[in-house]
């Protein structure tokens, strides 16, 4: 495989198109055609695609974005960089994702969008996210930083609502040799603004009509992106089969909650994430056996310094709390033997019978 990156970053040396150019043109075309949208325009990071979309979209001071306290900082980082308001609804302990029922809870007249994340590869229940904004004409962004090939009722993560942001950041499900991001879209307009925004607001030289950002994907990114989107399906079937593994060693175990794909959708398992009430216990032996594990995210967004203000109540998201308590992440990904699973598993097994 190093012998198709070298080829391919040859190439774009030779061509000397480092910064946007045809090289992220085409990987635009494969990923859009990937996630089943009309458009990707590749971006600097994900977190660029989610401030870049807001702004695009016209959210700014003033509107209200509602979103999820159990997520990476850069979901809500990027309403405040915007100029909006980060709005918190709880979650489902059981999806770790956005929990429709309490939208309505929190919707004013300043609500402009929902933005629900298809955590650790699984999609948000969008059903009745998009039911929600539709009666109340909120659009809604994905953001599927970690959903790359997630699906709900056979539709790409990235193609089910107004605009899907995606990160490609080394170690996601399509990961580059650096940073990257890209938003999917059917809208043309959208899709124009995005591509004028990531190159300081200008629709053709020197005629700047907006104000944006130096946000172009690079030609050498793009290159490479190219080739691990061809690995990704693979990628994502291995995943899927550390995932059943974890499951049929682990269920029936009292002390574990074990994550599950809800109905109708295909997890991507970019994050293998169980919760354990005695989560101390468990990693102390982690520790003890060398096994690589994650916290994501033992800080709930709300609850971190520069968001407290954001937070609605002392305890009203008690369940991103718990969960946030309660994770901890399993090794999972293309790299990982069986061999390796079964290590872990016999850990835990461990474990589980001393705490009998
Ligand atoms: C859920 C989520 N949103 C947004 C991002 C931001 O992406 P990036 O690191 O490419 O800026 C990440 C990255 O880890 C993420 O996991």
């Amino acid at each position: 495989m190093q012998s198709e990156f070298l080829s391919a970053m040859a190439a774009v040396i030779d061509s000397g198109k480092f910064a946007g150019g045809p090289f992220v043109e085409r990987f635009e075309e494969e990923f859009a055609d990937y996630c089943g949208t009309k458009y990707a325009i590749g971006v600097g990071s994900g977190t660029e695609a989610l401030w870049l979309t807001l702004v695009a979209m016209g959210i700014g001071p003033g509107d209200e974005v509602i979103t999820v306290p159990l997520t990476f900082v850069a979901t809500v980082e990027a309403i405040l960089l915007a100029g909006a308001k980060p709005v918190f609804v709880d979650i489902n302990p059981a999806t770790y994702t956005m929990d429709p029922s309490g939208i309505a809870k929190v919707l004013t007249a300043k609500t402009k969008a929902i933005l629900p994340v298809h955590l650790f590869g699984q999609p948000a229940d969008m059903g009745r996210i998009l039911e929600i904004a539709s009666a109340y004409g909120l659009s809604v962004i994905e953001d599927a930083a970690q959903a790359h090939g997630a699906e709900w009722h056979g539709r790409k993560a990235g193609s089910l609502a107004d605009a899907g942001c995606f990160s490609f950041y080394p170690g996601k499900n399509l990961g580059g040799f650096g940073e990257g991001g890209a938003v999917t879209t059917d809208n043309a307009d959208l899709a124009d603004r995005l591509r004028m925004l990531r190159d300081h607001g200008q629709k053709r030289k020197n005629q700047h009509d907006a104000i944006g950002w130096n946000s172009r994907m690079d030609g050498l990114q793009a290159a490479v992106l190219s080739i691990m989107l061809c690995h990704l399906e693979t990628g994502n079937r291995i995943r899927k089969h550390h995932a059943l593994h974890y499951r049929k060693a682990l269920s029936g175990r009292e002390e574990l909650m074990l994550p599950g794909e809800s109905e109708g959708t295909s997890h991507a398992w970019h994050i293998y994430a169980l919760r354990v009430s005695d989560r101390d216990g468990l990693l102390r032996d982690f520790q003890t056996h060398g096994i690589g594990y994650g916290l994501h995210y033992p800080v709930p967004v709300h609850r971190q310094p520069a968001y407290r203000a954001y937070a609605s109540g002392e305890s009203a998201l008690p369940l991103a709390e718990q969960c946030a308590d309660e994770l901890v992440s399993l090794p999972v990904g293309p790299e990982l033997e069986d061999v390796q699973v079964e290590q872990v598993i016999e850990v835990i097994h461990h474990w589980t019978d001393k705490t009998l």
